[in-house]
């Protein structure tokens, strides 16, 4: 193993981060598309496929360099929301955890010289920046479109055309 055990459970810890979005995002594509929110659906649902390729990026790593990766238990997410400005608002707070997390396990590969896993730590740092911002602009689309039902149907619209995007340039 090319790895401190303290690092390996950083990085297993982070794992379990990635498959508790990735279930997060699918609870809240259920919900958008029980709720008549079908461009919110779309988008979550891609949103869960993107974080599980997350969560399999880290096992790879771990397993590549003979430190064996732990699958996690997930905890249940919530099933309902407020609103689709509450489900994007939770959607944004996560993100902001899951850079936290991160930044930390890069603080910690500073720290230990681990030259391996800082390099492979950029590709999330960066990853992280886009998926802030990707949800404070779906926010903004709030304020700028309203919140009536005509302007939530707009964001809905907008999600939709966003998963349409993501699905087309998705490696
Ligand atoms: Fe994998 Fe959206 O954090």
């Amino acid at each position: 193993m090319r790895i401190s055990t303290k690092m390996k459970k950083a990085l297993n810890d982070q794992i379990a981060l990635e498959a508790a979005a990735s279930n997060s995002y699918l609870a809240m594509a259920s919900w958008c598309e029980v709720t008549g929110y079908q461009g919110g659906a779309d988008y979550f649902y891609a949103q869960s496929d993107e974080e599980k390729t997350h969560m399999l990026k880290i096992i790879h790593y771990l397993n590549d360099i003979g430190a064996n990766a732990t699958i996690p238990t997930v905890k249940a997410p919530p099933s309902s929301y407020k609103s689709l400005e509450g489900v994007i608002k939770a959607a944004l707070k996560n993100e902001q955890s899951v850079t936290k997390a991160i930044h930390k396990i890069v603080e910690l590969s500073h720290k230990e010289k681990d030259h391996c896993t800082y390099a492979f730590l950029e590709w999330f740092v960066n990853e992280q920046v886009q998926e802030e911002t990707k949800f404070e602009t779906i926010l903004q689309k709030f304020d700028l479109l309203g919140r009536d039902k005509l302007g939530i149907n707009e964001v809905d619209k907008f999600l939709a055309a966003e998963a349409g995007d993501s699905s087309s340039t998705a490696a």
